[in-house]
C-alpha cells in the first residue's frame, strides 16, 4: 500500500504530460493547416522553416496519381482523446467524492455521478451528430446557434448536478469528444472513401467533402474554449462561483471570436477587429460575474479583517486535515499540490491562494467536505 499512492500520482502526472504533448501536436497541426489553406495563392504557398524552403501545393481534387506514402493526420487527435479519457477516469472518477460530485446538493452518489458523466459524453455526441446531419445542419449559421444553445443548456445542467470543477471538466470533455469523434467518425472515413473512389477513377460526391469541412470548422472554433476549460481547474474563480454556467457561455463566444479574427487574417481578408471587442467584453463580463457570484453571507460580508488567531484557527480546522505534511484524510499521501496549511507560517505564506480557493470561491475544501460555513468564508474574504 505504501507504493500505491505515489505510483498513482506518477501515473497521472505521466498521463497529463502525454496528454498536453499530443494536444499541442494536434492543435499545432490543425492551426497550421488552417493557416496554410487560407494563405494559398493559386493553390500554392512558399514557406521557410528551420533553414529550408518549402513549396506547398494543394490538389483540390487529387493528383493524377496518388503517391505510395501519404501522411494522415489523425493520431494526434485520437491520442489526445484517449489520454484525456484516462485522465478523467483516474482523477475525476477515481476521486469522484472530491472532484466530481457536490455533496452540498446531495443529488448524486460518486458512482451515479460517474454514470451521468459517461452517459453524458455518449448522449452529447449523439445529439451533436444528429443535429449536424439533420436539416438544421444545412445552414452553418443556424447550426452554430443551435449547438451553442445545446452547450449552454448542458453547462447549466452539469453545474447543477456536479461540483463546479467537475462540471467544467465534463463540458470540456464533451466538446473534446465532439472534436475527436469528428476526426474519427466523419473526417477520416470520408477522406478514405474519397481516396478509394479516386483510385478507382470515380469522382467522389461533393457531400463527402462538405460534411468534413463543416466538422473541421466546428473543431477550429471550439479549440480555444476547450483549452480554457481544461486549464480552468487551476482557477477557482471560473468554476467555483455561482454564475459558472454563464461564464462557460461567454467563454464559448470569446474563444470563437478570437479564432475568427485569426482565420480571417490568415485568409488575407480585412482583419475583423470587432472580434477583439467581443472577446474583451466577454472577458470583462466573466471577471465581473465571477466576483458577483462569490459566496455571500451578508451579515458577515462587511466584517473587519480577521485577527491572526481567527484566521489560523479557521484554516487549521477546515483545511489542515488534508493540507499537512502527513494528512490524516484517507487516500492522501502528502499535502495536495504541496500546499501545507498546518502552521501559522505556512498559512501566511499561502494567504492569497487560501483567499481565492475558499473565500472568493467555493473550490476548497473539495465538495465542502469539512463543512466550512458562510461566515468562515466571509472571514477569509476579509483578509486584506
Ligand atoms: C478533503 C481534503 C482537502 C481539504 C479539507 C482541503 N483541501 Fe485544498 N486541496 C485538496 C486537494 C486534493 C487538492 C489538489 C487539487 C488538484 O489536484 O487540483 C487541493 C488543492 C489546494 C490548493 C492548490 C490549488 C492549485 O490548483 O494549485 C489550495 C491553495 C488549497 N487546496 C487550499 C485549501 C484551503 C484554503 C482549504 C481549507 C479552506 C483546503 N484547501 C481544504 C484537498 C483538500
Amino acid at each position: 500500500m505504501e507504493f500505491a499512492l505515489p505510483l498513482l500520482e506518477w501515473l497521472t502526472f505521466g498521463l497529463r504530460w502525454l496528454h498536453v504533448v499530443v494536444a499541442i501536436a494536434w492543435i499545432g497541426s490543425s492551426f497550421y493547416f488552417i493557416a496554410l489553406d487560407a494563405s494559398l495563392k493559386d493553390g500554392e504557398a512558399w514557406q521557410v522553416h528551420g533553414g529550408g524552403f518549402y513549396r506547398m501545393k494543394k490538389y483540390l481534387v487529387a493528383p493524377p496519381e496518388l503517391p505510395e506514402h501519404l501522411t494522415w493526420f489523425k493520431w494526434e487527435s485520437y491520442s489526445t482523446w484517449i489520454t484525456g479519457f484516462f485522465l478523467l477516469a483516474t482523477l475525476y472518477y477515481g476521486s469522484a467524492s472530491l472532484f466530481l460530485i457536490d455533496p452540498a446538493t446531495d443529488l448524486l452518489t460518486p458512482w451515479q455521478a460517474i454514470g451521468v458523466s459517461l452517459a453524458g459524453l455518449a448522449i452529447g455526441w449523439f445529439l451533436y451528430d444528429s443535429i449536424c446531419t439533420s436539416d438544421i445542419g444545412r445552414s452553418d449559421r443556424r447550426l452554430i446557434v443551435v449547438l451553442f444553445v445545446l452547450l449552454v443548456l448542458a453547462a447549466y445542467f452539469y453545474t447543477h448536478v456536479f461540483s463546479g470543477r467537475g462540471a467544467f471538466m465534463q463540458i470540456g470533455a464533451t466538446i473534446a469528444t465532439w472534436m475527436s469523434a469528428n476526426v474519427f467518425l466523419v473526417i477520416i472515413p470520408n477522406q478514405k472513401k474519397a481516396v478509394a473512389m479516386l483510385l478507382k477513377g470515380e469522382t467522389p460526391p461533393a457531400y463527402l467533402g462538405k460534411r468534413s469541412k463543416q466538422r473541421s470548422l466546428h473543431n477550429n472554433y471550439l479549440t480555444l474554449p476547450v483549452v480554457f476549460l481544461m486549464l480552468s481547474n487551476h482557477n477557482p474563480l471560473a468554476f467555483a462561483t455561482q454564475f459558472n454556467w454563464v461564464i462557460i457561455a461567454l467563454l464559448l463566444i470569446a474563444g470563437a471570436a478570437i479564432r475568427h479574427f485569426f482565420n480571417e487574417m490568415h485568409a488575407g481578408r480585412k482583419e475583423p477587429w470587432w472580434c477583439w471587442a467581443v472577446a474583451a467584453a466577454c472577458g470583462v463580463a466573466i471577471v465581473a460575474l465571477s466576483l458577483a457570484g462569490a459566496p455571500r453571507d451578508d451579515a458577515q460580508a462587511a466584517s473587519l479583517p480577521p485577527t491572526r488567531t481567527q484566521l489560523v484557527e479557521t484554516v487549521q480546522t477546515r483545511c489542515a486535515m488534508c493540507h499537512a505534511a502527513q494528512p490524516v484524510w484517507p487516500g492522501l499521501a502528502h499535502a495536495p499540490r504541496g500546499v501545507r496549511l498546518d502552521s501559522e507560517a505556512e498559512i501566511v505564506r499561502h494567504l492569497s491562494e487560501v483567499r481565492a480557493q475558499a473565500g472568493l470561491s467555493r473550490a476548497m475544501p473539495p465538495g465542502n467536505l469539512t463543512e466550512m460555513t458562510a461566515a468562515e468564508r466571509a472571514l477569509l474574504r476579509a483578509v486584506p
